[in-house]
């Protein structure tokens, strides 16, 4: 008898491709999707504690599921994702109600532990071991031979390419939620982007941490495939249109990579490379290894090489000791660059990292004002940059929409809605349109008309 399963996603694109591998493990054993929580069997909660406000919203929606298991004894709760390999058995203290939490690198063991809740052989399970699960041989090929998800995921698709990271950024939960670095097999990835390829996928992002340094720290597999190779041997597998990849980090830049996006025709000309400060002594506390001048060159050398080249960052304001005039740094390089787009967000303290010790503290007040400048002035930016899109010609690849009008995305990753003057697209389709409106999120336009 099928079961029904609802998986509500927080946090990073990992954490939705990890959403994903779940559906299609449990689809094996007869989970099927469902959008709510009420009349489900098993809710899973895929959870993320990047930031204190992130965490703060999986423990909300926890408290709600409380009185959903009282009217529904039956129902099994489980915990996954970073929250869940943070805070282990931790949670049950706050939310009793809680069955199953699972670490980062454990969600291949979901089947087993269901099934031992569901036949009542125990009354709560936990797996929080931190041991990478591409080096576990039967969950590798898991991952490609698992059958389609039953929820159509369309022509878009994120690829893991490697787990994990190195760098110990002085804010970041990541390295613990996540553990160390490694490097999926060359051949998993290549083979799983081909199996999409096949099923009519036209858009595949590669994801990763740190994607820079894949193949250079550990791998599982032996192989000299750094990350611009591997982009090049995704990039000619037949039927893909778009390729992308996220996130970098600018430490790791190297030529070959940038050259990708001279060389490589599918692979978008919009890249995520995340700041996070204009002030070096912010740099050096926050332990980034790379300085704004050394941000700027590559910069420079990226737009040589790819003049269309869309850039978007993230950063953080009032990370402990930033001083008004290291703030304004950060705006002077927002200036500097023109970032097409910014996540940016107040500094929080997480667990077990280094700034969570500093003693400098930026008030709350002082966060809120600096991120609203911040945010005011990527606005005024965003539309400057969506406005040269004005009287252009894109290329459209459609998302969703009727006859009357559609949604799509640029290969910069721009929003576009536009008129279909009767003729129909379908998700994946490309579309060729002049852009006659544009807005700081979004741009209209017409289809052109056929010379
Ligand atoms: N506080 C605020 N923002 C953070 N980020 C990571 N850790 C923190 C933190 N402790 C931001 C960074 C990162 C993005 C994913 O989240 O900008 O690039
Ligand atoms: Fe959140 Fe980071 Fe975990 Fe992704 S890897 S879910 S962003 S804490």
């Amino acid at each position: 008898m099928s079961k029904n399963l609802y998986i509500k996603t927080f946090g990073c694109q990992m954490n939705e491709r990890d959403s994903e591998i779940i559906e299609q493990l449990l689809a094996q054993e007869g989970y099927v999707p469902t959008d709510s929580a009420v009349g489900a069997d098993v809710v899973l909660i895929n959870t993320c504690s990047i930031r204190e406000k992130a965490e703060q919203k999986v423990f909300s929606l926890l408290g709600q599921l409380r009185e959903e298991k009282a009217s529904n004894p039956n129902l099994l709760i489980g915990v996954t994702g970073c929250v869940a390999q943070q805070e282990g058995e931790h949670i049950r203290e706050r939310m009793p109600h809680v069955d199953l939490i699972v670490g980062t690198q454990q969600i291949y063991r979901l089947p087993e532990m269901l099934d031992r809740l569901t036949q009542r052989v125990s009354a709560r399970e936990i797996a929080t071991d931190l041991e990478a699960s591409f080096a576990i041989p039967p969950f590798q090929k898991l991952l490609i031979n698992a059958p389609p998800s039953p929820t159509p995921h369309g022509f878009r698709r994120f690829v893991t390419i490697m787990q994990g990271c190195n760098n110990y950024c002085s804010y970041c939960v990541v390295p613990g939620t996540r553990g160390r670095e490694i490097s999926r097999p060359v051949a998993d990835i290549v083979e799983e982007v081909e199996i999409l390829a096949s099923q009519g996928v036209k858009e595949i992002t590669l994801l990763g941490q740190n994607v820079n340094s894949y193949g250079l720290t550990n791998k599982v597999a032996e192989t000299e495939v750094g990350f611009a190779q591997l982009l090049r041997q995704v990039a000619a597998i037949k039927g893909l249109r778009r390729l992308r990849f996220t996130t970098s980090h600018p430490k790791d830049l190297s030529e070959p990579l940038m050259r990708c996006f001279a060389e490589i025709d599918i692979l978008c000309p919009h890249f995520h490379l995340p700041v996070q400060s204009g002030s070096n002594a912010v740099l050096e506390r926050m332990h980034r290894k790379y300085t704004v001048e050394s941000y700027l060159d590559k910069v420079t050398k990226l737009r040589q090489l790819q003049p269309d080249i869309a850039l978007a960052t993230d950063i953080i304001v009032g990370f402990p000791g930033e001083t008004e005039a290291d703030f304004q740094a950060t705006l002077d390089l927002l200036r500097t660059v023109r970032f097409h787009g910014s996540f940016s967000f107040k500094y929080s303290d997480r667990p077990h990292t280094r700034s969570a010790d500093f003693t400098d503290k930026i008030p709350e007040e002082i966060k809120s004002r600096r991120l609203q400048e911040y945010q005011t002035l990527q606005d005024e930016i965003s539309l400057e940059r969506n406005s040269e899109s004005m009287g252009r010609e894109v290329e459209v690849m459609v998302e969703s929409g009727d006859h009357a009008a559609y949604r799509g995305r640029t290969p910069v990753n721009q929003v576009v809605h536009f008129a279909a003057d009767g003729q129909s697209f379908a998700p994946g389709d490309l579309a060729r349109v002049v852009i006659d409106q544009a807005g700081k999120h979004s741009l209209k336009g017409r289809l052109r008309s056929e010379p």
